[in-house]
């Protein structure tokens, strides 16, 4: 893994992040809240999801067009250079469709299986984060720093609930418990923004059972690279049974609740 083809892969992933949010910010009706319950309004977000995960793919494809892709709107190539594309082209969905600002794309580039760059674009706020492995986590030019742990008791702690039913109740069932135990829960509706949160310290943890590789890729490598812990189970790697980041000396008590509660099950 060279450091060239980390930077090519970074500058790459900022650009295909920067013409994203554009597209999703500038082509975003107006209405699109007002109608929000109508099937219309879904499926024009639906249509934004796969616009951007277009553009992404496409830009990324002509200028490395040996590279493997896995993206939410269904792309999954496996490519021949040993690089893969992972990419959600709108995290926060639910948000970009009522018109709540916690939307971001977020692209990862895998070198030979391992994250080693990490884009999330938050058109909203106007911050793009960033980490290239090994390098640090940025956003624009300010280097990040996780908060330096609080207390359990004092954590400011995000969350997020899958789709399904079954799962939401046990979710539900878990931040029950977790909430009297903290100073407070946040449920952004992002995971990616959630994980770039935790980078620059305006949440001391999160976690989340069910998340997807496109959800936490990049924002995972920006949360490490900034200081944070990540992780699932004790002893095992943030995955979909399990994802949890915090800053250091908040992450264990934090992941040790959770595998009690036995947030890693539905
Ligand atoms: C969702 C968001 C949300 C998380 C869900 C994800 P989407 O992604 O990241 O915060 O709680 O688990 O599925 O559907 O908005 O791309
Ligand atoms: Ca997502």
């Amino acid at each position: 893994m060279t450091d060239r083809l980390k930077d090519e892969l970074l500058t790459l992933a900022l650009e295909a992040a920067r013409r994203a949010g554009a597209l999703l910010r500038d082509s975003r009706p107006a209405d699109l809240g007002v109608a929000a319950t109508k099937t219309s309004a879904i499926d024009v977000v639906t249509e934004m999801d796969i616009a951007s995960e277009k553009l992404i793919t496409g830009y990324l494809s002509e200028a490395r067009p040996d590279d493997g892709f896995l993206g939410e709107e269904g792309s999954s190539t496996a490519g021949s250079s040993g690089v893969r594309w992972v990419i959600d082209p709108i995290d926060g969905t639910v948000n970009y469709l009522y018109g709540l600002p916690a939307w971001a794309v977020s692209i990862a580039a895998e070198i030979d299986g391992e994250t080693a760059v990490g884009v999330v674009e938050i058109p909203s706020r106007g911050e793009t984060f960033r980490a290239v492995l090994g390098e640090g986590a940025y956003v624009g030019d300010r280097r990040l720093e996780a908060r330096p742990a609080p207390s359990l008791e004092q954590a400011l702690v995000g969350t997020g609930f899958g789709y399904v039913t079954e799962r939401r109740a046990a979710q539900a069932e878990i931040v029950r418990n977790v909430l009297p135990r903290v100073r407070d829960i946040r449920r952004g509706g992002s995971a990616a923004i959630d994980l770039c949160d935790v980078a620059c310290g305006r949440l001391d943890g999160y976690y989340e059972r069910g998340l997807n590789p496109w959800d936490f890729a990049a924002g995972e490598l920006i949360a490490r690279e900034a200081g944070a812990r990540t992780g699932g189970r004790p002893g095992e790697s943030l995955s979909t049974e399990l994802a949890v980041a915090a800053s250091p000396g908040l992450f264990e008590p934090l992941q040790q609740l959770l595998d009690e509660l036995g947030a890693w099950h539905d």
